[in-house]
């Protein structure tokens, strides 16, 4: 039994495992019906749980058609209507969820929620995102990457904007797939130092580096990736302060023309339009949002997997 908690602890080997089973799944069911399983019905008989603590369109939608793809079913839990909005533990919870389901998905703020959900399940426990990172999308950003024809390697992203969960995981994937990050953020909004630290260390002995610039025009040169996410997250507090700060690292025309010519815009959604990157850049040529968001259903059929054992090291892909 495998928990996916972040991207370091699945390892190259692991993720890459993922992308590899996302690419074969994808390309076999190319013009099914979206319900119809796969057809060798993989997790026959399994049912995920979703604990949402935090609104979600993509992750609670790809994870119910995911788990149903591979031939199981889904229970849905808004943590407001439950017992754990009342005050029942985590641990708790762990417990009594893994006597009905084979696997449990949490949405949730603190890390530390998760970890113990982990430490006291008996099932697979997936971080479908807290207030510190969100692997499961990264997976699909390196899926939608790849498909670009973009090799990881020696890539180089640029983020643009807040220092946040989603580029947490985007470091961490930086470290494991020998690729740059450019962090164009402002001062006070700089992701946590220790994702930076440990991703330079595994990046030792290649060229590539995550770094921060507080120049937006710096942090896009060149780049291959141009990545950005909202300016405010589900939790934070809404502030002119921080959006003031923010708006020159808004990514427009203007900054995109920096980046490599045929360079891919990449954003986790929801976008706020016209805040962190503007419509003509969302909706332009160089957009791959949709397909990004379309790779959340074939990544988290991977991620299903890889914690079942049925991928990665001890599997069979
Ligand atoms: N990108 C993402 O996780 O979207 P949701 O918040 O809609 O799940
Ligand atoms: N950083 C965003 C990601 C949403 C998918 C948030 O945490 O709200």
């Amino acid at each position: 039994m495998r928990h996916f908690l972040n991207l370091s602890s699945a390892g190259a080997d692991g993720v890459a495992a993922m992308l590899s089973e996302a690419l074969d799944r994808k390309q076999a069911r190319t013009g099914w019906p979206k319900g119809k399983a796969d057809a060798d019905r993989p997790l026959d008989g399994h049912v995920l749980a979703m604990v949402f603590e935090k609104s979600s369109t993509r992750t609670r939608a790809s994870f119910d058609m995911a788990i149903r793809q591979l031939g199981g079913t889904s229970i849905v839990m808004d943590a407001g209507t439950t017992q754990l909005g009342r005050g029942e533990t985590i641990a708790d919870t762990a417990r009594v969820l893994s006597r009905y389901v084979d696997a449990i998905m949490i949405r949730t703020d603190d890390p530390a929620k998760l970890d113990e959900l982990a430490a006291h399940a008996t099932v697979p426990v997936i971080n479908g995102l807290t207030d510190r990172s969100h692997p499961c999308q990264i997976v699909a950003d390196l899926l939608t990457v790849v498909e670009q024809g973009i090799s990881l390697p020696g890539s180089k992203w640029a983020w643009l904007g807040d220092g946040n969960n989603v580029l947490h995981s985007i470091v961490e994937a930086a470290g494991l797939f020998q690729f740059s990050v450019a962090v164009g953020c402002p001062e006070g909004f700089d992701p946590d130092e220790s994702f930076i630290r440990e991703a330079n260390a595994r990046l030792a002995n290649s060229n590539a580096r995550v770094t921060i610039e507080r120049d937006p025009v710096r942090a896009a040169a060149d780049a291959d990736i141009v990545v950005t996410d909202t300016w405010v997250s589900m939790g934070q507090q809404d502030s002119g302060k921080k959006i003031a700060a923010m708006t020159p690292y808004q990514v427009n025309a203007e900054l995109m023309a920096h980046a490599k010519p045929r360079a891919t815009f990449l954003h986790c959604l929801p976008a706020h339009r016209g805040e962190e990157a503007t419509d003509d850049i969302l909706d332009g040529k160089q957009s791959a949002i949709w397909e990004e968001a379309e790779n959340r259903l074939h990544a988290q059929k991977a991620i299903l997997l890889w914690c079942f054992g049925l991928i990665g090291h001890d599997g069979t892909n």
